[in-house]
């Protein structure tokens, strides 16, 4: 029998004595929502809590030019429970024959928020993104031009490279040299889950910062394959060793306004994640905030949950706060959250960090 992670796992939590904070409402800047009946039923996971996200362009076929993107938040809109006022921020998705024009005049419009850029076969969907950087200069140049900021996928695809290295390798192949080139270009790491996106980050001294999920600040590459292989931990980039999981948390709950909350909260029904050869994403969307709560109050930080999840991001991509506050609460009792949703697609894993967490979103 496999065993599972422990679920009452001794914690020296609760250490502070804070059972309520209330924050403006947070954003997440880097969401899957998907299409059709699945972004029907994971859609309310994000908008009860949230009020924008940076919208991932990997459909299957990729959201590449602005009419696409424009679809595809009509399609984001329509799916909104009723009353929410969620803002969807649409990303375009850098391929190798991206027309600079058709991105600077989305811009303009105020359609994008970003452009991203997967290397081609890096992760989910992926297999049309960008083949070699230098084909996408003229693009990025556009961009470094008009303020628009790019969202970079960091690991390098080289076969020979193994896959616990490759968002290092990145750093030094790709992303280091793209920087002197092209200093003005405003970039985005997404989803660091090593020491060393972290040090790059703190070394640049403008137009750079990361974002970091609430999975990879819990969970480190034992929790992963330790006891039996766990699907539902299986994400890209792939969760690293203790060290690294330890600097990306520092590095979260320090308050430092070049990292904020990305969740890259990545829906896949439950038989293509528990099969042979399962697909990358962990679903976070219904409990990051209650799991966030818990990090930060952990390592005695709650001060700086706010600039995490509601500050740092909106600075970044020169946007103002949202207006609004949520309230979290501590009790007594364990929360408790959905072990799956159910879409009209089939059933989605809700990530489960293996032992109890006390907070959650008060209902409003
Ligand atoms: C994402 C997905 O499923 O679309 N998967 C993941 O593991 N994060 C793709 C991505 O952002 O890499
Ligand atoms: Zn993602």
């Amino acid at each position: 029998m496999h065993s599972t992670v422990e679920k009452d796992k001794k914690t020296s939590y609760p250490k502070t004595m804070i059972d309520k904070i209330t924050i403006t409402r947070p954003d997440d800047w880097h969401l899957h929502l998907r299409d059709g009946d699945m972004l029907k039923g994971i859609m309310p996971e994000t908008t009860r809590h949230f009020g924008r996200a940076i919208i991932m362009p990997n459909l299957i076929p990729p959201v590449i030019t602005s009419n696409e993107a424009r679809m595809y938040r009509d399609r984001i809109l329509a799916a909104r429970p009723v009353g929410s006022t969620f803002n969807p921020l649409m990303t375009l998705y850098l391929t190798d024959k991206t027309d600079p024009n058709d991105v600077s005049s989305a811009f303009a419009d105020g359609l994008i928020n970003a452009v991203k850029y997967y290397p081609a076969g890096a992760t989910t969907n992926s297999e049309s993104g960008v083949t070699n950087i230098n084909n996408v200069m003229p693009v990025l140049e556009k961009m470094a031009e008009i303020g628009l900021t790019l969202c970079i996928h960091g690991e390098v695809t080289d076969p020979e490279i193994d896959i616990f290295d490759r968002e290092a390798v990145f750093i030094d192949k790709v992303l280091n040299p793209l920087r002197l080139n092209l200093p003005e270009l405003k970039t985005t790491s997404e989803h660091i889950t090593t020491k060393d996106g972290v040090d790059y980050v703190k070394s640049q001294s403008k137009n750079h910062a990361a974002s970091i999920t609430t999975h990879h600040m819990m969970i480190n590459r034992n929790h992963l394959l330790v006891g039996g292989i766990k699907p539902h931990y299986y994400c890209l980039p792939v969760v690293k060793r203790e060290e690294h999981r330890l600097a990306i948390r520092d590095a979260a709950t320090s308050g430092d306004s070049r990292f904020f909350l990305g969740t890259d909260s990545a829906p896949h029904l439950d038989p293509n994640k528990e099969t042979g050869c399962g697909c990358a994403g962990c679903f976070t969307a219904t409990n990051t905030m209650p799991l966030l709560a818990h990090v930060f109050d952990e390592d005695n930080k709650l001060k700086n949950l706010e600039k995490f999840t509601s500050f740092n991001g909106p600075k970044h991509y020169d946007l103002e706060p949202n207006q609004d506050t949520i309230t979290l609460v501590k009790s007594d009792t364990a929360s408790s959250f959905p072990e799956k949703i159910q879409t009209n697609d089939g059933p989605v894993t809700v990530f489960d960090p293996g032992h109890k967490v006390y907070w959650k979103v008060r209902d409003s």
